[in-house]
């Protein structure tokens, strides 16, 4: 029997790119699976290669930055497939530009999408698991870009959003026995097509076939990995990777705590050389000469 059998899933954004990996490969391992995507035509052609194939799919076009859209492609997996056990919040937009120079709604849309539909779609889907008795894998989607990346305040705010209400979610469903990890993606696509190096110029990149994360995505959403729950991994190509949470490191204590005279004489020697490189790129501190691993005396 296939690890899937009798479950079934929505893939929002499962039309192109990284969705679609996730939807066949769901497919292929036995699962129904609800292909959403804006974009009606791809998803209808995600689907006709998954009958082609043998497997159950059904299309929808809800736009999942909206509550009645995130409402209705939950709905229609529970009317045409009997229940929810996956839901793999996939679909994305980008809107680079740099911080100073970032309109209102570009910072809205990219939220929009990724944070707030991740939010709805996961909140419906996770309403009806409890209704059928518990259990249930949400599968939200971040990006190494959460670092912090040059040129993507919208995008990498959005998807630090999403590891966190990832985790706060873990927590929350975990009496539900609804399991919430992440997954962090690689692959070719129309979105990858826009990246561009730390000297913010195109990069030219090799093809990373998309469909590989959809092995890892499948996986967590069978029984197999009933137990892994509050994780984000980094997926695709050829390895899973376990993503380090963000946890208090080294420190400075002081009885009574540290006044800025204190700190003003202590926290260079003590900290100076522990603080951390950052951003998706991990470079060292671009601030003038004052910030530094190793700082001048
Ligand atoms: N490609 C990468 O290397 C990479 C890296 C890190 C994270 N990601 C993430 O993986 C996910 C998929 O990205 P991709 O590279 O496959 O991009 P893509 O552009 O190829 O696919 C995204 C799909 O989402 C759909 N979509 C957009 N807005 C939607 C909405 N409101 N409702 C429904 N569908 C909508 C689009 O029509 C598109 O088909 C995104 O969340 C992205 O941030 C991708």
């Amino acid at each position: 029997m296939k690890v899937l059998e009798g479950k079934a899933s929505v893939v929002t954004g499962g039309g192109r790119g990284i969705g679609r990996g996730h939807c066949l490969r769901l497919a292929e391992n036995g699962g129904a699976v609800v292909v959403n995507d804006v974009d009606l035509e791809e998803a209808k052609k995600v689907v006709a290669e998954i009958e082609q194939a043998g497997g159950k799919a059904s299309a929808n076009d809800s736009d999942i930055g909206t509550r009645e859209g995130a409402a209705q492609l939950v709905d229609q997996c529970v009317s045409e497939f009997g229940r929810i056990d996956g839901c793999v919040n996939n679909a994305g937009i980008v809107r680079d530009r740099t911080f100073l120079k970032m309109t209102d709604s570009e910072f809205d849309d990219v939220f929009r999408i990724h944070a707030k539909g991740t939010f709805m779609c996961a909140q419906e889907a996770a309403l009806r698991m409890k209704e059928q008795g518990g259990g249930g894998s949400i599968v939200n989607t971040v990006s190494a870009a959460h670092y912090g990346n040059f040129g993507q305040t919208n995008y990498a705010g959005a998807k630090g959003a999403i590891a966190s209400m990832t985790y706060t979610w873990a927590l929350e469903l975990s009496r539900y026995g609804i399991r919430v990890n992440a997954i962090s993606p690689s692959g070719s696509t129309r979105m990858s097509a826009t990246y561009k190096g730390a000297d913010g110029k195109e990069v030219e990149a090799p093809f990373v076939d998309p469909t590989l994360n959809g092995h890892f995505v499948a996986w967590l959403c069978s029984d197999d990995a009933n137990w892994v729950t509050g994780q984000l991994f980094g997926t695709g190509r050829d390895r899973v990777l376990v993503v380090e949470q963000p946890r208090y490191g080294t420190g400075m204590f002081m009885p009574g705590g540290l006044t800025v005279a204190e700190l003003q004489e202590h926290f260079r020697g003590s900290l100076g050389d522990k603080l951390e490189s950052f951003g998706l790129m991990k470079s060292a501190y671009p601030f003038h000469d004052g910030v530094g691993p190793k700082p001048k005396s």
